[in-house]
């Protein structure tokens, strides 16, 4: 594959579907800037990665704080890199009831999923519009589309990150730069175990999780042809037809139902 000499900053590319994104973008060609907290997996995935050919930066920073944030995009201008594509993909949930989850940790969540990417994306723009070029793929998620009881503030942070993306998108259209959101079904990763979700009812059949890589490949291919989003999977476009006819209230029924603990008849 031929080497493009551009860079692209994924966050959370240590692991899950970031992990296949950087995969991906470094079998296409690319160099990577890979972010997430853990030293130690940054550098394990980062020679995984320069097996492909990519030149690899790891820069580990805690996204839930803003000062971070803003620290990895300077140190990236410091350097002289200003990266051709950015993928806004790590995002945490918490479940349970909101009447009983830590609020501290559901602050962290908005700071991530939703703060930490209209920062970076800022930033990213400051650097780009003058460049007349620039590709931005952020992780929604088929939560997006429906009200998740069990998993509620993780699911609005995702309606935000799919509404924003699309406001942007229609303002960017002459900018020569493109947004492109990423709609995953339920998929394979850590996710679940961190949000501490595994006795969930959605998780009963783990066989029906998607694959990560595929998940990837489709997000990758939506990018590279300047779509507006991407529902991965037949499966999951279908439960997001199934949403769009429904009411709120019967949405947010169905998904309590889909979420809630299997202890729970
Ligand atoms: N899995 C699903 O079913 C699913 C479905 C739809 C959408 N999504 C979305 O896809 C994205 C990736 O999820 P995943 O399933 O691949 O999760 P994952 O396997 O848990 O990976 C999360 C990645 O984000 C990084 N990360 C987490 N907190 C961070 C923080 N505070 N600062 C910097 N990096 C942080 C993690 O590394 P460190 O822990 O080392 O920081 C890791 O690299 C998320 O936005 C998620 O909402 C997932």
């Amino acid at each position: 594959m031929e080497r493009k000499y551009q860079y692209a900053l994924i966050t959370g590319a240590t692991s899950g579907i970031g992990y296949e994104l950087a995969k991906q973008f470094a079998k296409n060609g690319y160099d990577l800037v890979i972010v997430a907290r853990n030293h130690e997996e940054l550098k394990n995935k980062a020679e995984e990665f320069k097996a492909f050919g990519a030149n690899v930066i790891s820069i580990s920073k805690n996204l839930f704080l803003q000062d971070e944030v803003y620290s990895l995009y300077s140190e990236l201008q410091l350097n002289g890199i200003s990266p051709e594509i950015l993928v806004n993909d790590a995002g945490q949930g918490v479940y349970g009831k909101f009447q009983d989850t830590d609020i501290h940790r559901e602050i962290n969540i908005v700071n991530l999923n939703i703060i930490s990417v209209i920062l970076l994306t800022k930033l990213f723009l400051k650097d780009r519009l003058h460049k007349g070029s620039g590709k931005i793929l952020n992780l929604a998620s088929i939560a997006s589309k429906a009200p998740g009881p069990w998993h509620s503030v993780y699911h609005g942070t995702k309606a935000f990150v799919l509404s924003w993306s699309e406001a942007i998108r229609e303002e960017l259209k002459d900018s020569g730069i493109t947004v492109t959101a990423l709609l995953p079904g339920p998929t394979d990763t850590d996710f679940f175990n961190k949000a501490d979700m595994n006795g969930s009812r959605i998780l009963e059949d783990r066989e029906n999780l998607a694959n990560p890589e595929q998940v990837a490949i489709d997000g990758y291919n939506a990018l590279m042809n300047g779509d507006d989003k991407i529902i991965s999977g037949f499966k999951n476009k279908l439960t997001v037809a199934m949403t769009n006819l429904a009411t709120d209230d019967m949405a947010a029924y169905r998904m309590g139902e889909m979420q809630k603990p299997v202890t729970e008849k």
